[in-house]
Parts: structure tokens; sequence; C-alpha cells
């Protein structure tokens, strides 16, 4: 039987009784209450009430992507939850400044009442890290403890359980791995796109040993460079290669993935990639904002402990900096840029493909 809809308040809706009532100073339980523990507790309860949108939504892409056969109108709605989470990821960065109104000395007057409470224990903070796919071995660990010892075992089980499965990371990959395109009729991309790298290698070349306004040992050293950036090409033409580089933690992008990735940034102009370009860039999106979430927070923990160790038992600022450059996900993605080649330079693409690439509303 349908439910009949009553009216509601509200106060009911929202539960404010329950959220309201949920600020308890623990300094003024121990009987010397500190003003800024009120801003300390609002503040982390805020950003837990937005990592649960920001898993809301992620568990939604990660929906659309679980699927062999991803719906192309879905993508469109997966480009809309990233942007989303990026909206309010900004807003998490933002709100460092708040916290920041809170001096060294305030904080001291109730951080001993805290131990050994520590955003380590923030199980939402580790389900998001883990459906983005960051993975176990890949983290900074700072005790012989896993990272994943201070939840209860039913939390261990939901981490272990999300970590064994597809993360976004793992999706992605598969998808841009089933992309097709790379070859098509007498279109083979890669060996096209090589002749296009060398020619521009080689205009460079040039360019460097016909300047008149450097000196010989200036021409030396900016050919030196010029060889040492061709380098990040050899990668992209060697599927060995790049393999020994996933092996030695270099790259995490699989082979295939990475020339798909290649491809839709070259070629983002064609109607039919346009969308998976705009999708690409959200996850890049999503990865810079963690990293300067992670950056600020770092900063805010050095000007408000200096040195000392966290509550979590961590070298506090140290080990945040490391996990800002070693905790990225998608950041070959971003390494695409050094692959990228002037648009006049890009292969020309049958017409055949031009037209499958293209949405045909009209003749
Ligand atoms: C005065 C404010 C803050 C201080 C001094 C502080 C300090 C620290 C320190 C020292 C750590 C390292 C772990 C440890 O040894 O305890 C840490 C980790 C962490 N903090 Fe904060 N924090 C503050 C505010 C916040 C806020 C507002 C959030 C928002 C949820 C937050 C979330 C986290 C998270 C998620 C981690 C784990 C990071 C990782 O392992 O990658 N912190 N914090």
């Amino acid at each position: 039987m349908e439910k009949e809809l009553s009216s509601i308040h509200y106060d009911k809706y929202l539960q404010l009784n329950k959220i309201l009532a949920a600020q308890k100073l623990r300094s003024a339980e121990f009987g010397t209450e500190a003003h800024d523990e009120m801003l300390f507790i609002i503040i982390h309860q805020v950003y837990e009430l937005w990592f649960k949108e920001i898993i809301h939504d992620l568990n939604s892409v990660i929906a659309i992507f679980k699927p062999e056969v991803v719906e192309e109108s879905q993508i469109g709605v997966a480009i809309s939850r990233l942007d989303r989470i990026a909206k309010i990821q900004k807003i998490l960065v933002d709100q460092i400044d708040i916290i920041e109104t809170m001096t060294p000395l305030d904080f001291l007057d109730f951080r001993n009442y805290l131990l050994p409470a520590s955003g380590f224990q923030s199980f939402q903070f580790r389900q998001l890290e883990v459906s983005l796919g960051l993975k176990r071995d890949n983290r900074i660990s700072y005790t012989q403890c896993a990272y994943s010892g201070v939840f209860s075992q039913k939390e261990q089980d939901i981490l272990n359980e999300i970590e064994e499965g597809d993360s976004l990371f793992d999706l992605v990959e598969k998808w841009l791995e089933r992309i097709p395109f790379l070859k098509f009729e007498t279109f083979d991309f890669l060996s096209e796109y090589q002749i296009a790298v060398d020619k521009m290698i080689a205009i460079e070349q040039k360019a460097i040993n016909e300047a008149h306004y450097i000196t010989a040992q200036e021409k030396h050293f900016r050919l030196q460079m010029l060889n040492e950036s061709s380098k990040y090409f050899k990668t992209i033409f060697d599927e060995e290669l790049h393999n020994e580089k996933i092996a030695n933690g270099d790259l995490k992008l699989s082979y295939k993935a990475t020339i798909s990735t290649l491809l839709i940034n070259l070629y983002r102009d064609e109607p039919i990639l346009r969308q998976p370009f705009l999708f690409l860039q959200k996850l890049i999106d999503i990865d810079e904002l963690l990293t300067t979430w992670r950056n600020r927070h770092a900063q805010m923990v050095l000007r408000t402990l200096g040195q000392k160790i966290g509550t979590g038992g961590s070298s506090g600022f140290d080990y945040l900096k490391k996990t800002a450059d070693k905790h990225r996900i998608f950041y070959d993605l971003h390494n695409i840029s050094t692959l990228l080649i002037p648009r006049s330079e890009l292969p020309k693409m049958p017409e055949t493909l031009k037209k499958k690439l293209n949405f045909n509303f009209s003749n």
C-alpha cells in the first residue's frame, strides 16, 4: 500500500534536534571551557557532511562505469556529478581559512582533551581515497600498522571490499582501454602520431641550430634539454618500457588506456570525443583539488603545530606534505600534456573516420 503523504516541519525533516545537539565540548566537560573548541567541532562536522555528499555522488559515477558497456547518455550525468564534487572540494579548501582564525595558543587550550583522536580516524576520508583508487601499497606509512587499523572490524571490511573491487580509477582505465578509433581502416593513430612527433622535434632542433642570437654553448645546452624532453615520447611508442615504468611505480595507467587518453586529448574538438575529454578534465580537477586540500591542510598544521607530532601519532606536517605528492590518483592524466603536439601538426584523419566522430545532425 502506498504511504499517505503527510506534512513535515523544517526541524523534523532536517533532524536538527540531533545535529544541533552534537557539539559537546570536551574542555567544558573537564571544567575549563575553551571558546574555540566549538569552531573545531563544527568545522569537522561540516567536513564530514560534505564527505558524505561527495561519496554519494562518487558512488553514482562508479555505478555508471561498472557495466561492460557504459551508456553514452550517462557520461553527461557523470560529468555533472564530478563537477559538483569539484565545487564542494573548493569549499573544503576555502574552509581552511576559517580554521586558521584559531591561533596555536587557542588550540592548545583544548588539544590535550582530544588525544588520541585524529583525522586518521576519518572513515569517510579513507573511503573517499580508496573509492577514487588509492591503493594500500601506494600509501605513505607512518607506523608499522596498516592505515585501516584505527577502524572497527566492520569498517575495515568495508574498506577492504572497496579496495578489492573496482575503484573509479580501475573503471575509467578499463573504459579507456575499450575506446575504439585507435586503428581505423588505413588510419593507425600511433604510427601517424609518431611521424608528427618526429617532425615537431626536427623543427625544434633546426630552430635551435639556426638561431644566431645564442652562443654555441647555449645551443648545446638547449639541444640537450630538447633531447631530455623527447625521452617522454619514447614510453608512448614502447609498450614494454611503459610496463616497466608501471612496475617501478612511475606510472599507473595501462599502455592502452594511455594511448586512448592521448587520442581523446588530441582530437578533443571532434564532437564524439568532446564528452570523454570533459570527463577526463573533471577527474584532473578532482585530483588537483584533493592535492590542493592536502597542501593547505599541511600548511595549516605547520602554522598551528609547527613540528609537533600529530595526535594520531604521525610526524605531523612532514607526513602530510608527503601525502600531497604521493597520494595523487590521476597523475598520469595530468602528464598527458607532455605528449601533446600543436593542432597544426595533428595527423589528418580519413574523411570516413571524421564522419564517424561527428553527430551527423545535418548532411
Ligand atoms: C587545528 C586544526 C587541525 C590540526 C592541527 C590538524 C592536524 C592534523 C595532523 C597532525 C594530522 C596527521 C595525523 C596525526 O598524526 O594526527 C592530520 C590528519 C588529518 N586531518 Fe587534520 N588537523 C586539523 C584540522 C582538520 C580538519 C578541519 C579536517 C577536516 C576533516 C582534518 C582532516 C584530517 C584528515 C582527513 C587527516 C588524515 C590525512 C591523511 O592521512 O592523508 N583535519 N590532521
